[in-house]
């Protein structure tokens, strides 16, 4: 298959405020796009608007909470009136949870599925119709070594994780027939803010992962997995170890994760 041209692309980008998505929207300037990029933090959005200026693209911004039904609208109404069309949506706003699943609350687990799964999801459903429209339409879903191996004490995160890789590969079939390629990469630990706005998460946890890439180099290979239109990405030797140990050897994969938690 040709390989995706990005200049010009009419590209959403959600979680752009920071980590992964701040780099996206970068790079995709870089490449030329025209990105709508979406967070909550308005100052963190006006400096990134201040850093694309000097690329070659084009980027816009507006803020809000993708959990909020009314905000996700808004999203569909911009783009829509201001471009017709959308050719790339890029859902990779999210946020953790570190803890016990017997320690928690109900509340934390509802709070997770709804920005890393029902926001998406919903947004996705919304954004269909303007997808249809668009030059070589694509949703790139950002998921996690999480979407494929589950670990202790991140049950909320890996079951919204698990939840995103099913719809997506659901979705995938689904919208073939209409041409909309339906991605998903799913990094391993990366160097970002996210264990700083972990949900309902107590100070003393800390994350076990092991490793972490840079949001700059997870950024890299999604643009070139949406380039080259690849289905499915699982990033770093560790991550695909973890995957690999998980379907051949589970019951060893359980006992080392168990003396992790
Ligand atoms: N960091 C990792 O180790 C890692 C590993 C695998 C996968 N991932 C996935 O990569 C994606 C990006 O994470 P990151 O590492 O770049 O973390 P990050 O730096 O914390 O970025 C998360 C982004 O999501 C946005 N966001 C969170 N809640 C939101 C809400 N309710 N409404 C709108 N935007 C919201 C945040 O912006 P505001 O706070 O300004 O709204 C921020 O821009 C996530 O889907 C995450 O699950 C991360």
């Amino acid at each position: 298959m040709a390989r995706r041209n990005l200049k010009g692309a009419r590209t959403v980008v959600t979680g752009a405020s920071s980590g992964i998505g701040r780099e996206l929207t970068i790079q995709l300037c870089e490449r030329g796009a025209h990105v709508l990029a979406t967070a909550r933090r308005v100052d963190r959005l006006a400096e990134l608007e201040r850093v694309c200026a000097a690329l070659p693209g084009k980027m816009e911004t507006l803020s809000g909470d993708l959990t909020d039904p009314a905000f996700r609208s808004r999203l569909l109404a911009y783009c829509a009136s201001n471009w017709g069309a959308v050719d790339v949506l890029i859902n990779n706003a999210g946020a953790g949870a570190i803890g016990r699943f017997s320690d928690a609350s109900s509340d934390r687990l509802r709070r997770v599925m709804e920005i890393d799964f029902f926001a998406p999801v919903e947004l996705t459903r919304l954004f269909l119709p303007v997808l249809r429209q668009g030059r070589r339409p694509a949703i790139l879903n950002i998921g996690s070594v999480l979407s494929h191996r589950a670990v202790p004490n991140k049950s909320e995160y890996c079951a919204a994780k698990f939840a995103m890789r099913g719809w997506a590969e659901s979705l995938r079939v689904e919208l073939a027939a209409q041409s909309i390629e339906v991605l998903m990469l799913s990094p391993s630990t990366t160097h970002s803010e996210f264990f700083e706005s972990l949900v309902d998460t107590k100070a003393s946890e800390k994350s076990k992962s092991i490793g972490s890439m840079s949001p700059k180099r997870v950024a890299q290979l999604a643009i070139s997995g949406l380039v080259r239109s690849k289905r499915e990405m699982i990033l770093s030797l560790g991550g695909k170890a973890l995957v690999w140990a998980g379907r051949l050897i589970p019951g060893l994969t359980d006992r080392i994760l168990g003396r992790f938690a």
